[in-house]
């Protein structure tokens, strides 16, 4: 998909990939959260970042030109997209979710399975990852004024990728 779109696009449009099973504690974790009992079937049919990956891209814009793409892909369903960039997160984050349906071959047979693919640009993935260390899943009131120089940030790197997109626009039409 990549190629196809930076062949169409005259520039790379994906710039990193990369993908993780969800490990089995993070599984037992999150169906105890959701008050489930730990099965594989409740964990199949419930939890739908089993598989996960991650793409991140140059610009915003290249971002819903994937997700157009897979909308005409026939090889997997799309079952529900968050769009975390036209509505972001409390927290400040910003990505695209779409959560999938893909044939996966399993003894001969194919059993459709549930994937999170998660795109972001990579401003967007600088803020999630520096994010992720410091406060994600961490509780506590004292970290309320970290909350909102964190979303600030947020909001700083959305700028910024409205500058660029701006820009690259500008040059285009030189
Ligand atoms: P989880 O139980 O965390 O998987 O959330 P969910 O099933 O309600 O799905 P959601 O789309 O909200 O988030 C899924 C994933 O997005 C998380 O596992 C993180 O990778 C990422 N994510 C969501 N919110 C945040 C956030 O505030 N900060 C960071 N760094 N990542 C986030
Ligand atoms: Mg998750």
């Amino acid at each position: 998909m990549n190629m196809e779109l930076s062949l169409e696009m005259g520039r790379n449009i994906i710039q990193t990939k990369s993908g993780r099973l969800k490990s089995y504690k993070s599984t037992c974790k999150k169906l105890e959260k959701k008050g489930l009992k730990r099965n594989v079937q409740a964990a199949l049919k419930k939890i739908h970042d089993l598989i996960g990956v991650r793409a991140i891209c140059y610009y915003v814009d290249d971002i819903y030109r994937i997700e157009k793409k897979l909308k005409e892909q026939s090889d997997f369903r799309i079952v529900k997209v968050k769009d975390y960039i036209q509505n972001p997160k409390i927290s400040g984050y910003q990505s695209l979710h779409v959560i999938l349906k893909v044939p996966i071959v399993f003894q001969k047979e194919i059993q459709w399975m549930d994937a999170e693919l998660q795109l972001r640009t990579a401003a967007m993935d600088f803020w999630a990852n520096l994010d992720h260390q410091l406060r994600y899943k961490k509780e506590g009131e004292e970290l309320q004024s970290i909350d909102e120089e964190l979303k600030e940030c947020a909001q700083m790197i959305q700028k910024l990728d409205t500058k660029m997109l701006h820009i690259r626009k500008k040059i285009e039409r030189i």
